[in-house]
Formats: structure tokens, sequence, C-alpha cells
């Protein structure tokens, strides 16, 4: 395994369909994993499998089925917990024991009503006993964000010593700025004996909208996994999205960290969770949006018919998104009108497209966007019957 190589554990199918209103059925969960094997998560986390027998069912089902990434499941910090997960992974060719147990103030105190030791010592127990079944086993110090370092450290070298060999160190509430959480991950890599044995992961939540930019501050401070789900869907405002931090580590290759997704389906992957989910993707959201690649001001629109880098940052290709959009409105200037008409087989002079602009700018004050049918009741209002039709 290379040193920069960081590990994508996609948790859409537990943290993402936590989710109100967003439930899947068994069926769709498979549908989901397979799509998210053949993608190239290093990680599938399918389920809480003590919660429901549905949910135990579907993480088994899945166990059976996914060929390449690992299959993880979520406990607490309980021996049913465990033993419910191990018996849902009993199939999984690769099985991850996910548990783990609060360790901020607020948490210690009005969640479990407990003391710090008391806690570590029941993060101790868990991971040895979730050792008794697998060998990989994740511990999560939920809410990390807002737990003390110090103290963190000392949580994380206890789970260590019993076993883990991934410490996930969430940002549950969102609460943490970049520069903050990367500090964190760095005081870890600094402060506890035996980190360099495991892998620390990222888990963050998206309340302030940081999620994203967290996780790979914490990859650049020495972080080697991501936890995210496909849209940034999760519990409240989300968790970060796989899509954009799998682009950015890809953008950015002076980072030099890579990770093995096949990008050129994750906008595949994520309509089929948008399906299954019945959850719409916002137009505007960053790699995946119906507008990522959509171009609808003449200034912009002009600089890309030049050449596409001048307004683009990626190539829609490389995320399987067949060609950017020249969309027509009235913000669009000539050549946005002269491609599109090209493209539905009017060829224009220069003085044909003057006369042609003037009526698309009429049609386009009346209507949101001009779309292909419209190109041919304005080609035919212009008198334009001479031009070559593809
Ligand atoms: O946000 C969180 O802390 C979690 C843990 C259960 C991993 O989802
Ligand atoms: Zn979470």
């Amino acid at each position: 395994m290379s040193d920069n190589k960081v590990h994508i554990f996609d948790t859409t199918l537990r943290d993402g369909e936590q989710v109100p209103g967003c439930k899947l059925n068994t069926k769709q969960k498979l549908v989901i994993a397979e799509q998210l094997d053949q993608l190239g998560v290093d990680i599938i986390e399918a389920g809480f499998p003590v919660s429901s027998p549905g949910d135990f069912s579907s993480v088994n089902e899945i166990a059976k089925i996914v060929k390449n990434s690992t299959v993880c499941g979520l406990t607490r910090a309980v021996e049913n917990d465990i033993k419910v997960a191990a018996e849902a992974l009993k199939y999984a060719k690769r099985p991850r024991i996910h548990t783990g147990i609060g360790t901020s103030d607020s948490h210690i105190k009005y969640k479990f009503n407990s003391t710090q030791e008391k806690v570590i010592e029941r993060g101790i127990a868990a991971v040895k006993y979730a050792k008794s079944f697998v060998e990989d086993v994740e511990f999560y110090a939920e809410d990390a964000g807002r737990t003390d370092n110090e103290f963190l450290a000392r949580v994380c070298e206890a789970m260590i010593k019993a076993g883990a060999t991934v410490l996930n160190i969430p940002d549950t509430t969102g609460y943490c700025l970049p520069e903050e959480y990367g500090a964190k991950i760095k005081y870890l890599k600094e402060n506890v004996t035996g980190i360099d044995k495991v892998v620390i992961s990222c888990h963050c939540h998206n309340d302030l909208g940081l999620a994203t930019a967290n996780s790979i501050s914490g990859v650049i401070n020495g972080a080697r996994q991501i936890e995210c789900t496909i849209n940034g869907i999760g519990e409240r405002a989300g968790n970060t999205s796989l899509e954009e931090v799998v682009m950015i580590m890809k953008q950015h290759p002076y980072l030099n960290l890579n990770t093995e997704i096949n990008s050129k389906l994750l906008y595949e992957t994520s309509q089929i969770v948008s399906d299954h989910m019945g959850m719409l993707v916002q137009p505007n959201k960053a790699i995946v949006g119906a507008n990522a690649f959509a171009h609808s001001s003449g200034i912009h629109q002009d600089g890309v018919i030049k050449n596409r880098e001048t307004y683009e940052i990626i190539d829609p290709a490389e995320v399987g998104v067949t060609e950017s959009a020249i969309v027509l409105t009235a913000r669009s200037g000539r050549a946005a009108l002269a491609y599109r008409a090209k493209k539905v087989g009017y060829e224009l002079t220069k003085l044909q497209l003057d006369d042609v602009y003037r009526e698309f700018l009429t049609f386009a004050d009346r209507k949101k966007e001009v779309v292909d049918e419209d190109i041919h009741v304005i080609m035919k209002n212009s008198n334009i019957t001479s031009a070559v039709v593809a």
C-alpha cells in the first residue's frame, strides 16, 4: 500500500441512509453496494446490523455479493451490537467491525453520565471483543471534533493497544474549522504511541458547510481514510461528499494523495443513489449537479466554446458527464446561439446570425431556457429555410 493512498470509506448505506424519508429496502441497497464496489471504494459501511432485522439482512446480503471492497458494520461499544455485526458480516471476504463511543465532555456527561476513565475502559472492551471475531476493527471516538486533544490522544493510544486497525476521528457535529481539524490529526500523529501502525480516518459532517474542507485538511495532515457519502447525503446537513474529495485530490496532484476511485463512474453513481433514495441532487452541487458543467452567460459561453478550460477545471468526461452544456437563455450571446444552432443543423452566415439573434432575444425574454425545438421555431420566424439541415 502506498503511503499516499487515501482509503475511501463510503457510508451512503449507513450514515447516508439516516436521512429522513430516504430509507432503502435490501434490493435497493444491493444495487448501490454493487455500484460502490465497481466505483472502487475501499470500504462499504453497509449498515448498523443490530438496529433492525431489515438492516441486519441488508448487511448480510451485501457481504455475500461484494467482490473487492471491505464490508463494514457499525456498532456501539456494546457486546450484543458487536456479536450481531459479526454474524451479519460472516460471509464478507473482507469484514470490518466499526465500534466506538462518545469522547467529548458533553457526550460523557449527558449521554453516558460517566467518566473519561470508564469511557476508555468501555472502548477497550469493545475493540477487544470485536477483535475476537474479525482482524479489521475500526474505533470511532464520537464527537472527536469537540473532544480535548490530550484526552483524545489517550483514547487513541488505548485503542491501538487493544488492537484497533483504524482510528476514526469524527467531527460529528460539523463544528471544526479546517485548520482546527487538521491540527487535531497532526496532534494525534505526533503524540500517540503506535499511531503509525494504524490508519487515521476523517469523518466530517457538514453543519457549517465545511465537511469537504475538513476532510481534505485531515488527509493533508496525515489521515489516510475519508468517510463520505455519494452526493454528500447524511444526517442533518449531510456528510463529506465522496465525489468532491475524490476530485479535489485528483485535480491537485501536488498534494500527492491518491485514491483508487474510477472517477468516470461518479455521475452514474450519483444518479443511481438519487433515484433510489428519491432525493434530488441540487443543481449547483459540485461535480455531479445538473449545472456543474453548464454555462449560460454569454461571456462564459464564448470562452468555453473557444476553449473549455477557460471556465472549467474538470473535463466532464472525467466524471462521466458526456459534455459541457451550453444553455441558451436571455443572457446568452451570438457565439452560443451559433454553436447550438449548428448542433441542430443550421450553419448560419454572420448576417443571418444577426437577424436570428434579434429574434432569439425576444423569444428568450419570454422563456427561462431556449431548447432545441425552440431553435427550429426561431429559425422559421427568421425565414431561415435555406440553411443546411444536418
Ligand atoms: O458522526 C459520527 O460520529 C458517526 C459515528 C457513529 C461514526 O457517524
Ligand atoms: Zn456520522
